[in-house]
C-alpha cells in the first residue's frame, strides 16, 4: 500500500483548490449568484462570502434553500445565471449541476463539506492518486472547482463556513477577521466534541479559532459546559443537562431547583429575574461545578470530572456572547425563512439586533407549544427495539422540528439511549424526518448519517447529515416503512460480526453497561485522546498561516 499523505500535504491541496477558487472570482466581471444552506453554518458561509465578495467590488444576488434538488438545479438552469457559487451544499448533487448548469461561459464554485454522493461522484471527479483511503481528484471542468475537503480525505473538525473562509481568506488577508463565521458555523453544525477529557473544537476549526482570537473576535475560556449559559435559568440549564449527565438533576426540574437551594445559590436576582450561570459569581460557580462533580460521583457517573470545556465568547456580540446561543438564534432565523436576517447578525448590523427579538420570542412559543403538544401526546411516540420516532403530523412545524428534536433527544424524556427520529408533515405530500443520537451512542460508532440514507432509499426519499444529527424527506405515507427498514438496518448492524457495523453503528457490547464500565470507558478515553491529541497536533501550530500568510 502507497504511504498515507500526511495531513499537512492534505490540507495544502485544499487551500491550493480554494486558491484557484478565489481566482476565479477575482476574474468575473458580473453578477455572481449566492445559493446557500438555510441553517447556521449556511448562514455563516453566506455572511463570508457577502463580506469577501463586497471586498471585492463584485455584485451578487444570495438566496436560500433548505436543500439543493433536481427541481431546483432544473430551476436554476432557467436563469442564466453566468456564475455561481454554492455554500455549504451541492457536494450530494456533482452530477446534477454539471449536466444541467455548466455551459460555455458559465463558472461554477461549490464550497462545501458535505459527502460527496454516489455516482454522482464518480461521474464528475476522475480519480486521480490513490494513497490509503484518501482519493484526490480532479475535476474534469475548469469552469466547475468543487472545494472540499473530503476530497483530499479531511473528513471532519471543518464546516461548510470553514471552507467558506478558507475561500475568503485567498481573496484578501483582511478577511482573516471573517474567521469568528468559521468558527460559529462549525458550532452550529454541532462540531464541537471531545477527546477524551479535552471538550471543543479541534483540528481545522481550532486554526481557525485561532484565527478568531488574533482577530480578537473570540475569547476562549475553560468553564463548565453546559449550554444555555446566558438565556436559560440555572435551573433550567441544569435540568437540560444531559451531557454532562448529573443524577437526579438532568431531567428533573424539581431535582435541579433543590439542589441549588441546598448550595444556597439563589435562583432570581434582587430584582426577581431568573438568574442564568452566567449570573453566577465566581464562588458560586466553583461551589456547583464541585458539587456537581461530588452528585456524579455519587451516581458513579463515569469520568465524574468531565464536566469542563472550552467556552467560546464573542467579543463584538454583546447581546449574544456566548457563541453556542448566537449558533441557535441564527438556526431558528435561517429555519423560519430569515437567512438574511442572520446574514445581517453575522455582520452585526444595529437593525438586525433588533428585529431579530421579536422573531425569537415567536419562535421559542412555538418551540414550547410543539414541547408540550409531544410530551401530552404520548401516544405520537413510537418506543421500537433500536430507536425511538416521533410522529407528529401537522402537529408541529417544520421549521421548529430540527431544534425540538434536539431538545427532546437530550432531555432525558425518551426512554433508553437510542437515536430519535422525528417525523411532520410538510404540506406538499412529503414528511420531513429530523434524526438525533446523544454524543454517548456517536462515541460509541453510530453513524446517523448512514443510517438515515439507507433508510430514505427504501422508500424513495433524500437526506443526509452528521453522526449525531441527520435529516431527510419521504413521501407521505411511506412513515411506517421507513421505521421497519431503520428498525432493520439497527438490528442488522447489531448482529454483524463481533457487534460491529461497516460503520461502526451498535458496536457497543453488554459488558460496556456493566460494573466496570467507568474504569474501561476512562481507559478507552484516554487512549482515544491521546491518538487524537498526537494527530491534532501534527495538523495545528501555524497550518493556514503557513499556506495563506497572516
Ligand atoms: O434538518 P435537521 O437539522 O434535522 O438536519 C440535520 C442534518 O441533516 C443537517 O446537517 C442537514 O444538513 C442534514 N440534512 C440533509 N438532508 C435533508 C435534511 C437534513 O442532509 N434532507
Ligand atoms: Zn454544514
Amino acid at each position: 500500500m502507497a504511504e498515507e499523505t500526511p495531513e499537512r500535504d492534505r490540507l495544502e491541496m485544499l487551500i491550493l483548490k480554494a486558491k484557484e477558487a478565489g481566482e476565479l472570482i477575482k476574474s468575473f466581471q458580473g453578477e455572481i449568484k449566492l445559493i446557500s444552506h438555510y441553517d447556521c453554518d449556511g448562514i455563516c458561509s453566506a455572511a463570508i462570502m457577502v463580506k469577501a465578495l463586497e471586498r471585492e467590488e463584485k455584485d451578487f444576488c444570495l438566496s436560500f434553500v433548505e436543500q439543493l434538488t433536481s427541481d431546483e438545479i432544473l430551476e436554476l438552469a432557467k436563469e442564466n445565471n453566468r456564475f455561481i457559487i454554492f455554500l455549504d451544499l451541492g457536494s450530494g448533487q456533482l452530477e446534477g449541476i454539471k449536466n444541467n448548469l455548466m455551459g460555455e461561459d458559465v463558472r461554477v464554485i461549490i464550497s462545501d463539506h458535505h459527502q460527496i454522493e454516489g455516482a454522482a461522484a464518480s461521474d464528475n471527479l476522475v480519480p486521480q492518486h490513490k494513497r490509503c483511503e484518501h482519493i484526490f481528484r480532479e475535476q474534469s471542468s475548469p469552469n466547475l472547482l468543487h472545494v472540499n475537503p473530503i476530497d483530499y480525505g479531511i473528513t471532519e473538525n471543518i464546516s461548510g463556513s470553514g471552507i467558506a473562509y478558507l475561500l475568503a481568506r485567498t481573496l484578501s488577508p483582511e478577511n482573516r477577521e471573517l474567521s469568528e463565521l468559521g468558527v460559529i458555523g462549525a458550532i452550529g453544525d454541532s462540531q464541537i466534541g471531545s477527546i477524551g477529557a479535552d471538550w471543543g473544537l479541534f483540528g481545522l476549526n481550532k486554526e481557525i479559532l485561532k484565527d478568531a482570537q488574533t482577530t480578537g473576535k473570540i475569547r476562549v475560556s475553560r468553564g463548565l459546559r453546559i449550554w444555555g449559559k446566558t438565556k436559560r435559568p440555572v435551573h433550567k440549564a441544569l435540568e437540560y443537562s444531559v451531557d454532562p449527565y448529573i443524577p437526579g438533576i438532568s431531567g428533573s426540574e424539581s431535582g435541579s431547583v433543590q439542589f441549588l437551594k441546598e448550595l444556597g445559590i439563589p435562583l432570581k436576582n434582587e430584582k426577581g429575574k431568573w438568574r442564568t450561570l452566567s449570573d453566577l459569581s465566581d464562588e458560586e460557580t466553583k461551589k456547583l461545578s464541585s458539587e456537581i462533580i461530588k452528585e456524579r460521583m455519587r451516581g458513579n457517573e463515569a469520568n465524574p470530572e468531565w464536566i469542563f470545556g472550552d467556552v467560546y465568547e464573542l467579543l463584538d456580540k454583546p447581546d449574544f456572547r456566548d457563541a453556542n446561543e448566537f449558533a441557535t438564534v441564527l438556526n431558528a432565523a435561517g429555519k423560519q425563512g430569515l437567512g438574511y436576517l442572520g446574514v445581517s447578525l453575522c455582520l452585526n448590523s444595529p437593525k438586525a439586533f433588533s428585529d431579530i427579538r421579536s422573531v425569537l420570542n415567536s419562535y421559542r412559543k412555538e418551540i414550547g407549544r410543539s414541547l408540550n403538544w409531544i410530551y401530552q401526546n404520548k401516544e405520537s411516540i413510537k418506543t421500537m427495539e433500536n430507536a425511538n420516532y416521533i410522529l407528529a403530523g401537522a402537529n408541529v412545524p417544520e421549521h421548529v422540528i430540527s431544534n425540538v428534536t434536539s431538545i427532546v433527544s437530550r432531555s432525558g424524556f425518551m426512554s433508553g439511549d437510542k437515536p430519535v427520529f422525528a417525523f411532520v408533515d410538510t404540506g406538499n405530500g412529503k414528511v420531513k424526518i429530523s434524526a438525533r443520537a446523544s454524543d454517548s451512542l456517536v462515541k460509541k460508532g453510530f453513524n446517523l448519517r448512514d443510517i438515515m440514507v439507507e433508510g430514505v432509499k427504501e422508500v424513495g426519499g433524500e437526506g443526509g447529515g452528521h453522526h449525531g444529527a441527520s435529516g431527510g424527506r419521504i413521501p407521505k405515507g411511506s412513515e411506517e416503512r421507513f421505521i421497519n427498514s431503520v428498525e432493520l438496518i439497527l438490528k442488522k448492524a447489531k448482529t454483524t460480526e463481533g457487534g460491529k457495523h461497516a460503520n461502526g453503528i451498535g458496536k457497543e457490547t453488554g459488558k460496556e453497561r456493566e460494573g466496570d464500565a467507568g474504569k474501561e470507558e476512562g481507559e478507552r478515553g484516554r487512549e482515544a485522546g491521546e491518538e487524537a491529541r498526537e494527530g491534532r497536533e501534527k495538523m495545528e501550530g501555524k497550518g493556514l498561516v503557513r499556506y495563506l500568510g497572516s
